[in-house]
């Protein structure tokens, strides 16, 4: 252990102020690896850049030792730079998009995930992880949904949770783990009209039952770092809102350590229209607890003359300090600044055979059956297979923002199948261009001529992986370019189609639905997305993933969630395709989901038999069981996640019509039947009532399983 407290007595204002300050690699350090030197944009003397605390993006671990042993030399303190990188699905051995990872459904598989990604990034040398993102979410629109696990709280607390102790590990002293950072407090998916960055509007109660647990939860398994969000809530930007950063996440979560401003959020205040200047940005930011700000200049040109002019102590400037410093000694990094970063660009640790199957059980678990009508498994003795779409042989499949993970290193769907099937006649056509806007017919002749005839037609199609991310935004959820024209053109020759179906957010597949026989959701599935699907294709592995946020049926619904209250006009669901006159609804299409949360099927086959509880009436220290039997009624082993709902029938603020309170994903034998059981605990029926108190009011709760909108064996619980 550094004597963290001894070393900031050496330091002089100047370079404490270092410690807060963070910039990519390239700009800061001079070095023989061919990074840049200083960059004359950020207008940096050479003693601020000698003093930097951390920085973030690098190439690779010999990069990363290159600046460390350079930033060394040249720093009088000799304190190491923290290296930061967004580890979001994988650092070199990609996962699926953490909306797939979402609909697996099972935070145990996140765990060995991020544990692949942990040990991989720290041997690429990095410190911290700008994950895990639990951002709640309702809106398919926005890009950024594909860093999500999903549109449910508790789903996302639990994945957020198992992200952050599986790359954190029990001691960030061993160099196999790594820090994580939640992002981005508070409420950054609830940008309107799902255009990103956009402004935040939203009720004390959303924000407490819906968008704040997460975080929470990611804070309660122990993260380290926090990241504020570049929106504005509530009109006032994340980092200058007092009540988020003061009240919320230190005063009432107690959160102690390390927050980083998002990437020039401090110097935005100005473009949002908040701040005309940057002094007065600094002086909010730090006032309410961000310790380091990233890319920007403003604390470097300001917290400087705030101590001057008396505005903060010098204390006030340790005590972000003395947390940076601690991170840093947490990780071990004044024992030896290079800790698991490899000498080799190309680590030992990366793409292991052990690290492929973990990431192809996850492709395997994440992908979400949508339809199948018995089409599905193929069998092994397929002859002749048309592999059709933009998507079929297309590495692009790896996902967006897999960090360091290279397309080329991906599986595609094609040699998939190859390997799976040697002997299989495999006849590719792309057919059509998944970019909005190519909508030419050029390719359809080819695709047309590999279906007619064939045994069976594999349709690779969807979005382009950058079509999700930051600034991503789509304004049209239906697949992009000619695919459905292409999908409706080849059912004309082969009735025999399987989608397999692409993106990193849910689509508009209401035009297609109809026109295949099954339709396997794949998200953006990672580096073994092509063993994967092929695996799920022909039954050798078994579909078990669930939707982890609502399919829209046009993007006009948008948002589209299940969680939401039964309004004074309700329309029921058995009315969903009938337009009704003062009834809650769109004259032009239904109000449900397509696919709702919670929807997926399995080449097993659940049925759930009952649900029962220990007792009908419960008071607030009591807990109930609740058993619910279900039945592999098939001659195949698989998994079935089990979701619990309940709704609270009145309430002083009105309550949705379905919550999820708890799920577990649970194997079965082929003919297997057991009991799944959960324990409902009073805390579960609480809400944020008016008077600002997380409360349960007794009367009625209907307690359900099954899916969104597909509510089945339900039981009334009273609460007295
Ligand atoms: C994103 C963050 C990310 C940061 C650093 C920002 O633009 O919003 O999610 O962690 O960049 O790469």
């Amino acid at each position: 252990m550094a004597d963290i407290k001894e070393i900031l007595s050496d330091m002089t204002l100047d370079e404490k102020i270092g410690q807060l300050c963070q910039y990519n690699t390239q700009e800061v350090v001079e070095s023989t690896a061919g990074i840049t030197g200083i960059d004359e944009n950020l207008g940096l003397t050479k003693a601020q850049v000698d003093s930097i605390g951390s920085v973030l993006n690098f190439a690779n671990a010999v990069e990363m030792r290159e600046a460390q042993k350079k930033h060394l030399e040249n720093d009088r303190n000799k304190i190491p730079m923290l290296f930061m990188m967004d580890v979001i699905h994988g650092y070199r051995t990609i996962y699926p998009v953490p909306l797939g990872l979402g609909a697996s459904f099972d935070p145990e598989l996140a765990y060995d995930c991020s544990r692949v990604a942990a040990k991989e990034a720290s041997a690429g040398g990095v410190h911290v992880t700008f994950t895990p993102m639990v951002d709640y979410v309702r809106d398919a629109r926005w890009g950024r949904v594909m860093e999500t696990c999903g549109e449910d709280v508790l789903l996302n607390s639990r994945m957020g949770a198992a992200q952050v102790k599986a790359f954190q590990g029990d001691d960030l002293k061993n160099p196999e783990n790594i820090a994580t950072c939640v992002k981005h407090f508070a409420a950054y998916g609830g940008a309107e009209a799902g255009r990103d960055y956009s402004r935040v509007d939203i009720s004390e109660q959303a924000l407490r039952e819906f968008y704040l647990p997460a975080y929470k939860a990611c804070i309660d398994a122990g993260t380290t770092m926090v990241m504020p969000s570049f929106n504005t809530i509530n009109g006032v930007p994340a980092l200058a809102n007092k009540f988020l950063m003061k009240k919320i996440l230190k005063e009432e979560w107690g959160f102690s350590g390390v927050v980083i401003s998002d990437y020039h959020a401090v110097d935005d205040f100005e473009t949002h229209g908040y701040t005309d200047n940057r002094k007065e940005n600094a002086k909010i930011v730090f006032e309410n607890g961000c310790d380091i700000e990233m890319c920007s200049t403003v604390f470097f040109n300001n917290l400087k003359s705030l101590v001057l002019d008396g505005t903060f102590t010098e204390e006030d400037i340790d005590k972000a300090v003395l947390r940076v410093l601690d991170l840093k000694d947490k990780l071990g990094l004044f024992e030896d600044p290079y800790r698991g970063a490899s000498d080799k660009i190309d680590a030992d640790e990366f793409l292991t055979e052990e690290n492929r199957a973990v990431v192809r059980r996850a492709a395997e678990e994440c992908a979400v059956l949508l339809k199948n009508d018995g089409i599905l498994p193929l069998s092994k003795d397929t002859k002749k297979i048309a592999l059709i779409g933009p998507l079929a042989d297309n590495k692009e499949i790896i996902g967006f923002w897999a960090c360091m993970g290279k397309p080329e290193e991906s599986v595609t769907v094609k040699e998939g199948i190859k390997k799976l099937l040697p002997n299989a006649e495999i006849e590719v056509a792309k057919g059509a261009s998944y970019i909005w806007g190519e909508n030419s017919t050029d390719g359809f002749e080819d695709a047309i001529k590999a279906a007619t005839n064939a045994d069976v037609v594999i349709m690779c199609v969807g979005e382009p992986q950058d079509y999700s991310g930051e600034g991503k935004s789509r304004a049209h959820l239906e697949m992009p370019g000619a695919q459905e024209k292409l999908i409706k053109k080849i059912r004309e020759v082969n009735k025999n189609i399987v989608l397999l179906t692409f993106a990193g957010r849910p689509i508009v597949l209401s035009d297609v639905a109809d026109d295949a026989r099954a339709i396997l959701h794949m998200w953006y599935p990672g580096t073994e997305g092509g063993t994967a699907a092929a695996n799920l294709l022909f039954g050798d592995a078994n579909p078990s993933g669930k939707v982890s946020m609502s399919f829209p049926k046009s993007t006009g619904q948008c948002p589209v969630y299940y969680n939401r209250t039964n309004t004074s006009h309700p329309k029921s669901i058995e009315d969903e395709d009938t337009y009704l006159p003062f009834h809650s609804n769109y004259i032009d299409c239904g109000n449900l989901a397509l696919f709702p949360f919670g929807y997926g099927l399995s080449y097993s086959n659940f049925v759930y038999e009952s649900l029962e509880l220990s007792r009908n009436e419960m008071t607030k220290d009591d807990e109930v069981t609740v058993k619910i039997t279900i039945h592999n009624d098939s001659d195949r082993a698989g998994k079935e996640t089990v979701l619990l709902f309940m709704r609270d029938m009145f309430a002083s603020c009105v309550r949705p019509i379905q919550q999820l309170i708890d799920f577990k994903k649970v194997y079965f034998e082929a003919g297997e039947r057991k009991a799944v059981e959960f324990t409902i605990k009073e805390e579960m029926l609480r809400f944020w009532n008016n008077e600002s108190q997380f409360v349960s009011e007794p009367g009625e709760f209907r307690i359900s399983t099954g899916c969104a909108d597909n509510l089945i064996l339900t039981k009334s619980l009273v609460l007295k």
